[in-house]
């Protein structure tokens, strides 16, 4: 079983944008995914609620309440999380998940709190120990502009975790979003651009670098 989170202490990240998308696409190629939402705005739940009926299921579950236990039953686990976690809470969100995904938008106050948001993931013992494999990926990125530029400079140079992909803006995301679906079930002709960038991101997932290095 693989678990996935995406995290960040950001609200408007991106983080239920990436996790429904990746609850789409696992589910697509044929497996069991459970999409575990922490956050009472629900937002993976609510892209859940109005999937359409014949497109390959998921699981849907609210932990936003606390209690939830990891299933055994499921071939993947997306966890999608609240904004704002820190200190215990964030340690035990981390211990839930092998691959945490780290989305960060290209602005001045995103890259700002994120400095040490990462920070604080990367000291934690689990992810020092590659218990928990951390990635960052950059969101809602447009070419050509400053401040995109800045934030790749960034993410180049946080030591300690990759910065695997770079997400372009573009309102594909909402036309699936409101429909239940992820861009990987859109007409591929509209988004083949975006599969293409998304591939790094799915690559490394299904790589050994996204996994738990085990101890002897
Ligand atoms: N790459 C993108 N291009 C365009 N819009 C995006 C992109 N990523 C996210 N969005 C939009 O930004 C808003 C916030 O994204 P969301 O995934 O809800 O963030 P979070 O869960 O971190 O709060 C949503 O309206 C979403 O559709
Ligand atoms: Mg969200």
């Amino acid at each position: 079983m693989r678990s996935i989170m995406v995290l960040n202490a950001k609200g408007g990240s991106g983080k239920s944008t990436i996790a429904t998308n990746l609850a789409s696409y696992y589910a697509d190629e044929g497996y069991r995914v459970m999409l575990v939402d922490f956050d009472p705005q629900h937002s993976s739940l609510d892209w859940l609620a109005v999937r359409p009926a014949g497109m390959p299921g998921i699981i849907g579950h609210d932990a936003s309440e606390g209690g939830f236990r990891s299933p055994r039953n499921a071939d993947y686990i997306i966890y999608d999380t609240p904004a704002g976690l820190r200190g215990k809470e964030l340690s035990s969100m981390l211990r839930r998940a092998q691959s945490v995904i780290v989305p960060i938008l290209p602005s001045p106050i995103d890259m700002r709190a994120a400095t040490p948001f990462i920070r604080q993931i990367l000291d934690n013992g689990r992810v020092s120990r590659k218990e928990t494999r951390v990635a960052l990926v950059a969101n809602r990125c447009r070419e050509n502009t400053n401040v995109y530029h800045q934030l790749e400079d960034y993410l180049r140079k946080v030591r300690k975790a990759p910065f695997i992909s770079v997400l372009r803006e573009t309102q594909n995301y909402n036309h699936a979003a409101e429909q239940g679906l992820g861009i990987f079930e859109l007409p591929p002709y509209r988004v083949q651009r975006d599969l293409e960038l998304w591939q790094p991101v799915l690559d490394w997932l299904g790589s050994r670098r996204s996994q738990p290095v085990k101890r002897r």
